[in-house]
C-alpha cells in the first residue's frame, strides 16, 4: 500500500509483529458499511461516477458474503482488516477500487469502524443485562416469602426478604445498562472525514455520510477524532463495573451454596463435580464469573495505560486497543448469559433461610425502635438493648424467653406489647419506608420490575 517510497519489503518479523488482521478481522462488517457510505460521499463530491460507486458497493458486498461463508482469505502481509478488504476489492473490480481510499486514512477509518462495533456491542450487552434482570425477578417470584438475614461485615444484621437481596442486584444491573446507554450516546459521533489527522482538501459531505451510517453527529476536530479512544475506556469501565456486580453476586451465591449457609441449591446443570471427591457439587459458574472479572478490570487498566503517554494524534500503539475491547465484550456477554441461566436454576432452601433468620438478635434494632417510640432517645435505647443482648447471651435465653419484669429492669419504658416486635413477620411489615423491605414494598417492586423488563417495555 505504500510501495512508492520504499525499496525494501517489510521484514517477516515486523509483519508478524505488526499485523492485526488476526483479531481485527472482526471489524469487517463495520469496515464494509463504512466504505459503502464513504463511496457515496465520494460520489457526491464528484470523485466517483455512479457506476464506480455501484461497482465498489457490489464488490464490497461480495467480499462480505465470502467472509461470512468462510471463503475469504485474510493475509497477514496486508496487516489489517482495512487493507485486506481494500486490496481484495481493487483486485476484484479494478481501478474504481483504487479510488475508494480518497480523502480517507486508516486512522479515521479504524476509529469509525470501532465506534460502529461498540454501538452494536452495547445493544447486545444491554439485551443480555435485561435477560439477567428478568431471571433475577423470576427467582424472586419463585420464593416471594423467603426471609434471610441481611448482613453487614458478613455478620447477621436485620431480617429481609430474600427477594429484597436479589432485587439489589437488579438495581445494580439497571445502572449498568444506563451507563452503557450514556457511553453509547457519547460515542455516537463519526470520525470519518478526519483523514490521517487534518481532514482533506477534497470536501466530503460528512453529515450525509454520518446519516448513511446512523451516526448522530460528526466530529468537530480532526486531530481529536483520530486520536480519541475515550469511548473505549468508558465502555471498558462500564463492562468492568458490570463484571464487578456479577462477581459480588457470585460471591453471595458461593457462600449461600456452602453447607454452612445452605441457603440455595444450584441445578446440576450449572455445577460441576470433583474428579476425586464423589460428594462434591461445586459452584464453578459463580467462581469463574468472579475470576473473569479480573480480566475485565485488567483490560480497562491496559487501555488506560496504553493511552496515558501518547502524543497527538494517531500512534500505532492504538492498535493495541482492540484485543482488550473484544475480550471484555465477549467475556461480559458470555458471563451475563451463563449467570442468567444459573439463576434460573437456583432454588432457595426456605427452611434454612428461615432458621438463620429466627436468630432473635436480628430484632435487636426493632426493640431499640420500640423504646424510641416510647420516648427514649435512640442513643439511650441502643445502650439498653446492648445490655439486654449481653444479658440474653449470658442467660442463654432468647429475647422471647425473657420476662416483662426482666425487660423492665433494663428500662421502665418496656410494656407487655414489646413481645409483638419479636416476630420476623412484624419486623418486615414495619419496614414500610420507600426502599425498605416490607412485603408490600417488595410486591410493588416486583410489579415495577416486571413491567420495566417486559419485552414490550
Ligand atoms: N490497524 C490499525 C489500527 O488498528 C489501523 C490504523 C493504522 N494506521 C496507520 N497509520 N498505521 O490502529
Amino acid at each position: 500500500m505504500w510501495k512508492g517510497r520504499f525499496s525494501q519489503p517489510t521484514s517477516q518479523l515486523v509483519q508478524a509483529f505488526g499485523e492485526s488482521v488476526s483479531f481485527d478481522w472482526r471489524l469487517y462488517a463495520q469496515d464494509i458499511r463504512g466504505s459503502i457510505a464513504h463511496a457515496k460521499g465520494l460520489e457526491k463530491a464528484g470523485i466517483l461516477t455512479s457506476g464506480e460507486r455501484a461497482a465498489i458497493e457490489k464488490g464490497l458486498l461480495e467480499i462480505q458474503h465470502e467472509i461470512e461463508h468462510g471463503d475469504f482469505e485474510f493475509q497477514s502481509s496486508l496487516e489489517d482488516v482495512h487493507m485486506n478488504i481494500e486490496s481484495n476489492l481493487t483486485a476484484r473490480i479494478g481501478p474504481a477500487g483504487a479510488k475508494l481510499h480518497t480523502a480517507r486514512s486508516r486512522n479515521d477509518q479504524v476509529a469509525t469502524d470501532v465506534r460502529l462495533y461498540c454501538k452494536d456491542a452495547i445493544d447486545r450487552l444491554t439485551t443480555d443485562i435485561t435477560h439477567l434482570q428478568r431471571a433475577l425477578v423470576e427467582a424472586c417470584e419463585r420464593c416471594p416469602d423467603a426471609v434471610v438475614p441481611g448482613y453487614t461485615h458478613l455478620q447477621r444484621g436485620q431480617p429481609v426478604l430474600f427477594a429484597h437481596h436479589l432485587l439489589a442486584y437488579v438495581e445494580m444491573l439497571s445502572r449498568d445498562a444506563s451507563r452503557l446507554a450514556d457511553t453509547r450516546k457519547r460515542l455516537d459521533v463519526m470520525p470519518l472525514g478526519s483523514g490521517a489527522l487534518a481532514g482533506s482538501t477534497i470536501i466530503i459531505d460528512r453529515p450525509f455520510v454520518a446519516s448513511e451510517l446512523g451516526f448522530a453527529a460528526v466530529s468537530q476536530n480532526s486531530m481529536d477524532a483520530v486520536s480519541d479512544r475515550d469511548f473505549i475506556a468508558e465502555l471498558l469501565f462500564d463492562i468492568a463495573l458490570c463484571g464487578i456486580h456479577l462477581s459480588r453476586l457470585s460471591e453471595d451465591i458461593i457462600l449461600w451454596c456452602t453447607a454452612e449457609f445452605g441457603f440455595v441449591t444450584l441445578s446440576d446443570a450449572h455445577t460441576t463435580g470433583s474428579s476425586l471427591m464423589p460428594q462434591k457439587k461445586n459452584p464453578d459458574v459463580a467462581e469463574l464469573t468472579r475470576g473473569k472479572t479480573g480480566r475485565l478490570v485488567g483490560n480497562l487498566m491496559s487501555l488506560l495505560t496504553l493511552l496515558k503517554g501518547l502524543p497527538m494524534t494517531y500512534n500505532r500503539d492504538l492498535q493495541e486497543d482492540k484485543e482488550p475491547l473484544f475480550d471484555s465484550i465477549d467475556t461480559l456477554h458470555t458471563t451475563l448469559e451463563v449467570v442468567a441461566e444459573m439463576i434460573s436454576g437456583m432454588d432457595v432452601n426456605a427452611p434454612r433461610t428461615a432458621a438463620a433468620t429466627s436468630d432473635p438478635l436480628l430484632l435487636a434494632t426493632d426493640l431499640a425502635d420500640y423504646l424510641v417510640k416510647h420516648a427514649v432517645p435512640f442513643r439511650q435505647a441502643h445502650e439498653v438493648i446492648g445490655k439486654l443482648v449481653a444479658f440474653s447471651l449470658s442467660e442463654k435465653r432468647g429475647f422471647a424467653q425473657l420476662t416483662l419484669e426482666e425487660y423492665q429492669s433494663f428500662s421502665p419504658a418496656f410494656e407487655a406489647d414489646l413481645f409483638d416486635c419479636l416476630s420476623v413477620q412484624t419486623a418486615l411489615e414495619a419496614r414500610q419506608g420507600i426502599g425498605a423491605p416490607s412485603p408490600k414494598n417488595i410486591a410493588s417492586q416486583l410489579t415495577r420490575w416486571r413491567a420495566a423488563l417486559s419485552p414490550q417495555a
